[in-house]
């Protein structure tokens, strides 16, 4: 460990259990010195183990429905309560497609379904940027991160429209990104990362195949829960503090592969 949060204060958002990559990047924060508050849907909580990671890291839960600006403004002004003072950093690590859900394709999708998805996967960033930018609750040189993936890009069928929702959730940051730039001296960045084996990633239709596929296609393998929250404390830490607006790809080489060998072998 490094101490790289050391004294630093955050929020983070979308640990349901322990394979949530929020999960593993509010662990990692804690090694770190980082100290935070947990927050999920109120639903959410209930069904996932949020109170044994708060246990494990001295973290209070504060449940939050991110589509919701008052649940929103509570939660920022209750972390700042309990943390004593503003926020270093915050994540983003929320996602939910009701048509996927629902098994609706993306030719046919039901458009409440397509709102609701657009809402909570995508719309929930400006929401929470502009409870944070409103109050001031970040502190000069913070860091903000949301979670993306190449589907916002390149095509991925199954991805479904999601891969609309993250392309939103992309120029959410870099739009929003820019005052806090400006007035705050803040960083809004995503994360685009591996497909990763967690309860949202298992949703997607033919889950196994794709994270098979993209193993054989990136130089570097996959990258895991584990390294992303690795990636994560790196762009909450000092050591980043110019990069932003950014979509940084962290998925093993894959996004900037045509093809490989692995893969060219299944087709001699
Ligand atoms: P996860 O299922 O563990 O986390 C998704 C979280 O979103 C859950 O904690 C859920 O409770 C929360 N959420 C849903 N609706 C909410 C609402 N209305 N308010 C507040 N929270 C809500 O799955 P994972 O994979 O850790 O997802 C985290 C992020 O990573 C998502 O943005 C996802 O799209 C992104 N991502 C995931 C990949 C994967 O293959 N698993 C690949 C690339 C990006």
């Amino acid at each position: 460990m490094y101490n790289l949060l050391k004294g630093k204060k955050g929020i983070i958002f979308g640990a349901l259990n322990e394979n949530s990559i929020a999960w593993k990047t509010a662990q990692r924060a804690h090694e770190e010195g980082a100290e935070f508050v947990l927050t999920n849907a109120p639903a959410s909580i209930r069904m996932g183990q949020l109170d044994v990671l708060a246990k494990k890291t001295g973290s209070q839960i504060i449940p939050a429905d991110a589509t919701s600006v008052e649940d929103l403004e509570n939660l920022v002004e209750k972390s700042m309560e309990i943390l004593g003072g503003k926020i270093d950093f915050v994540l983003h690590s929320i996602g939910m497609s009701v048509n996927v859900r629902k098994n609706k394709p993306y030719t046919d999708p039901n458009y409440d379904y397509t709102t609701k998805g657009w809402n909570v996967s995508a719309v929930s960033f400006h929401k929470v940027l502009n409870v944070l930018y409103h109050k001031k609750a970040m502190k000069d040189w913070g860091s903000i991160v949301a979670l993306t993936y190449m589907a916002a890009q390149r095509v991925f069928p199954d991805y479904n429209d999601m891969a609309d929702n993250k392309a939103y959730l992309e120029s959410i940051a870099r739009s929003f990104g820019y005052y806090f730039g400006r007035d705050f001296k803040v960083r809004v960045n995503t994360i685009s990362q591996s497909p990763t084996p967690t309860t949202a990633g298992n949703g997607v239709k033919g889950f196994d195949g794709f994270i098979n596929f993209s193993e054989k296609m990136s130089p570097l393998g996959n990258a895991s829960a584990a390294d992303c929250a690795d990636y994560t404390i790196s762009l909450f830490s000092d050591l980043t503090k110019k990069v932003t607006l950014q979509n940084l790809f962290h998925d093993g080489g894959f996004s900037n592969m045509g093809v490989s060998d692995a893969v060219m072998d299944k087709f001699e």
